[in-house]
């Protein structure tokens, strides 16, 4: 494998050349925002979240759509960035339910019944757990002036007991077209997304088409757009997530900075997973990724001070 070295937020990385920008950054322990583009799927440039400055060019970059050069400079956080990357935020959730994405007793709240008399069309589903687009709001936020959700009134479809589409929680990133043509050469949601959004006249039951039912689709969609369908049985004719050696699971945000030491250390549940660690003035000075984060964060506490550490967790 070519290695090529680039800079990262001031911080020299050496990278297997040919990844996209985006995944070679994360795979580094550099996260960059995005949402519709996946590993192991080719990029669509749609989200438009995963800007990034690039010396050289005038205007940010994305990063998905990005193979990076030997030497290359990059910056993955600036006002600017900020900025782009909120409005491409707003536009998402404005077409998507998210009264529970920022609410303070969301992790213990089952949306059954709500403390703040949110309409349910408002209310996170049931895939809040796993739900990539929920991760991604705990990182970045809800962005102030986000446009309430009007809901939309799209379909939803049981597809032979075993998949549950809801297009009402699709986001277009098209992630679910690209899924099912590396899968099995199939073309299946081909047309659902003329000019990049949703045209909601395309939607038919999969069983009108040629769909095998690989679940390379479920795989792939980032909300609960495109589902498992769990039954009294469990899920039928199908492994979970990442379980049968499907798509892989991108690398999710990092949690929170929290200073390293022996009481958050001994907090630490995650495991597998990376850890950062950061010097107080914001410098990336060790990632590793892990199978026990604990063992090997105390392990570090007394080489590194003044640091912080963020997690990411292998879901
Ligand atoms: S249902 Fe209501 S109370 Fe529960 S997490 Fe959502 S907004 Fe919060
Ligand atoms: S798909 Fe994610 S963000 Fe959307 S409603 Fe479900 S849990 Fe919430
Ligand atoms: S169904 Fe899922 S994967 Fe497909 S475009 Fe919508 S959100 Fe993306
Ligand atoms: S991840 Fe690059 S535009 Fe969506």
């Amino acid at each position: 494998m070519i290695k090529i070295n680039i800079n990262i937020d001031g911080y020299e990385i050496s990278i297997p050349e040919g990844i996209p920008l985006i995944d070679a950054a994360r795979e580094s322990g550099f996260y960059i925002p995005g949402i519709c583009s996946h590993p192991e799927l080719k990029p669509s440039g749609l989200c438009g979240l995963c800007v990034v400055e690039i010396d050289g060019f005038d205007e940010p970059q994305l990063s998905c759509m990005v193979m990076p050069d030997d030497g290359m400079v990059i910056r993955t956080s600036s006002d600017q960035l900020i900025e782009i990357r909120e409005n491409a935020l707003r536009e998402i959730l404005a077409n998507h339910p998210h009264a529970c994405l920022d609410c303070d007793i969301r992790f213990e709240c089952d949306r059954t019944q709500c403390k703040y008399d949110k309409p349910e069309y408002d209310r996170c589903c049931g895939h809040f757990d796993e739900c990539e687009l929920r991760h991604l709001t705990d990182y970045m936020g809800v962005p102030k002036g986000t446009p309430e959700y009007i809901p939309r009134d799209l379909p939803k479809i049981t597809e032979q007991e075993m998949f549950f589409r809801d297009y009402n929680l699709c986001i277009s990133c098209t992630r679910c077209v690209q899924a099912c043509m590396i899968s099995e050469g199939l073309n299946i949601y081909g047309n659902y997304f003329p000019d990049g959004k949703l045209d909601p006249s395309k939607i038919k039951p999969l069983t009108e088409t040629d769909c095998s039912f690989c679940g390379y689709c479920v795989d792939a969609c980032p909300t609960g757009a495109i589902s498992l369908l769990e039954t009294d049985f469990g899920f039928l004719g199908y492994f979970p997530m990442g379980t049968a050696g499907r798509l892989a699971i991108p690398t999710p945000p990092p949690s929170k900075k929290l200073p390293l030491n022996k009481e958050t250390i001994n907090q630490v549940t995650v495991n597998p997973g990376r850890f950062n660690i950061y010097h107080k003035d914001g410098k990336l000075l060790d990632s590793k990724r892990c199978k026990n984060l604990q063992e090997e964060l105390s392990e570090l506490m007394n080489e590194f001070t003044d640091c912080y550490f963020t997690l990411q967790p292998d879901y």
